[in-house]
């Protein structure tokens, strides 16, 4: 198992001790120790909320929000290890929002332009303990195997498909990605459609650049008084929704949940009856089973003559050959096509669709979410969530993880927080039960997901040597996957 130290740590606490191989998953207890001048971790006791020089306010905040400590009684800032120690390799030009809040942590942060051929990426990785691409950098199986030290994987984009999620969790890897940082990127390019779209704008700017001056205003239309129909409330959609209240809009929107309409737009009982009343229909649902194939001829007749489609969701929810139909019929007056059912892997001459050539038809290839703004908030939030999971054991967003999350550990000297990923498998808790049963639980929750499961316990009252016991008997558990004790 390639992320556990080779050897659980020495039971007699050092005051000299070289750093273990693996900083993130070896418990670092060393009571009387010099650490500062051997760039080892500092001793648990030097490290509290009013002194951890490297510890994101966001994370006190956060605690605090919670209410998780009344009077006096302080967050304790896990620390488990010097932070100089942590190496991680940032690839494919992940945002400087990212890299600074990844440098300001103490991290060792190595960055690249491109992404690394996979021999270069394989030689790499195996000594780092986080790793950072974008869409381009294949984790495979390979590629993972040869990681010996890595705890995290930080996809800075929506997807991540090009990481073998399955194999990476069996070797308790946690990926996070950044699903939501583009909505309002997405809801601002759905209004510009709505009112390019109404006013026929894309027809007359590629006439004017044949040369072809044609002014008209025959169905060209203003937005205000019209009616939006959101399909799918989430993220983008209820973003979508204020913005197009204060351009004057009506907004009725479908969705599977009950959902708190915003403003004044008003939820509605059925995708049919949206699709009757709205002038503009936009989807933003996700790609499931039941969206797949959603709009389709007999949908599209169900919309108002001369009313127009937007989908910036996902490419297999309308049946392209049918939306080609009812625009060329006029029976839909325009569309907005920003995702497709096959999309070109790399930019070049690739693209070929039936919608090319209709009428009042608005065709972008994927940019729905790309903006410099989202890239900033990608990096923002994917860096947040590894430094918690790197420092808090926090896994909460995780994509091929169980998500665990723990409210504060009280800031005492003596207090850890075990985080255990092992095999899901009958009788794991009992035997964690019995190895702490000696021992003050302060909280402790669980979760599986598949074949994983991650335990975090915060336990009170341990001694440097009982720290070191827990450790080694934990990690030498037969379902043990990775150990990890942060104080
Ligand atoms: N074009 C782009 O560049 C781009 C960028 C970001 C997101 N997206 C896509 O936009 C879509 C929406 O993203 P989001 O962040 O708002 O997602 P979200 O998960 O926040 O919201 C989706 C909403 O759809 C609802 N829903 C699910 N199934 C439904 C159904 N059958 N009928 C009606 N409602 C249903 C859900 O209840 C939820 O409220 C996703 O498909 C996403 O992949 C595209």
């Amino acid at each position: 198992m390639s992320f556990a130290p080779s050897s659980p740590p020495s039971s007699t606490p050092s005051t000299a001790r070289v750093m273990p191989t693996n900083v993130m998953n070896t418990p670092t207890a060393a009571p009387q120790g010099t650490a500062a001048s051997t760039g080892a971790a500092a001793p648990p006791s030097t490290t509290s909320a009013a002194n951890a020089p490297n510890t994101p306010g966001t994370e006190i905040r956060g605690r605090e929000r919670q209410g998780s400590f009344g009077g006096s009684t302080r967050a304790k800032i896990l620390k488990p290890f010097n932070t100089a120690n942590i190496k991680i390799l940032l690839l494919e030009n992940v945002n400087e929002t990212a890299v600074r809040a990844l440098r300001d942590q103490g991290y060792q942060v190595e960055t690249h332009a491109k992404a690394l051929a996979e021999d270069v990426l394989i030689e790499k990785i195996k000594d780092v303990h986080c790793v950072g691409i974008r869409s381009k950098t294949k984790l495979t199986k390979k590629v993972l195997d040869a990681a010996e030290k890595l705890g995290v994987i930080g996809c800075f984009c929506i997807g991540t498909n090009q990481v073998d999620l399955e194999h990476a969790a069996s070797k308790g890897i946690a990926v996070f990605n950044s699903p939501f940082s583009n909505s309002r990127s997405v809801a601002e390019l759905v209004i510009a459609e709505i009112v390019l779209l109404s006013r026929q704008l894309g027809d007359r700017n590629i006439e004017m650049h044949q040369g072809i001056w044609s002014k008209v205003s025959a169905n060209c239309y203003e937005i205000r008084g019209k009616t939006l129909g959101i399909v799918g409330y989430g993220h983008i959609g209820s973003q979508l929704s204020v913005l197009a209240e204060s351009m004057g809009m009506r907004v009725y929107f479908h969705d599977v949940v009950p959902l708190m309409p915003l403003g004044t737009s008003k939820q509605v009982g059925s995708l049919d009856e949206l699709l009757e009343i709205s002038d503009f229909i936009t989807l933003h649902v996700p790609e499931t089973e039941d969206t797949k194939n959603m709009i389709g001829e007999r949908e599209l007749n169900k919309m108002k003559q001369g009313s127009f489609l937007i989908n910036a969701s996902r490419g297999t929810i309308v049946q392209i050959p049918a939306l080609a139909k009812a625009l060329r019929s006029g029976h839909i007056g325009g569309a907005a096509v920003d995702v497709f059912p096959k999309e070109p892997a790399a930019n070049g001459k690739f693209f070929d669709s039936e919608l090319i050539g209709c009428p009042n038809t608005l065709l972008t290839p994927h940019i729905g979410g790309s903006t410099e703004e989202a890239q900033s908030m990608i990096g923002v939030e994917v860096s947040q969530a590894l430094i918690k999971f790197i420092n808090n054991g926090t896994s909460i967003g995780a994509v091929n993880f169980p998500e665990v999350d723990l409210r504060a550990i009280r800031d005492e000297e003596n207090s850890i927080r075990l985080c255990y990923t092992h095999a899901n498998v009958p009788g794991v808790l009992l035997r964690i039960t019995n190895i702490l049963s000696d021992h003050n639980v302060d909280k402790q929750f669980s979760d599986s997901k598949g074949k994983i499961a991650y335990l975090m316990a915060d336990i009170s009252d341990v001694t440097p040597e009982q720290i070191q016991d827990i450790y080694r008997r934990v990690s030498e558990t037969p379902t043990n996957i990775v150990t990890r004790v942060l104080y």
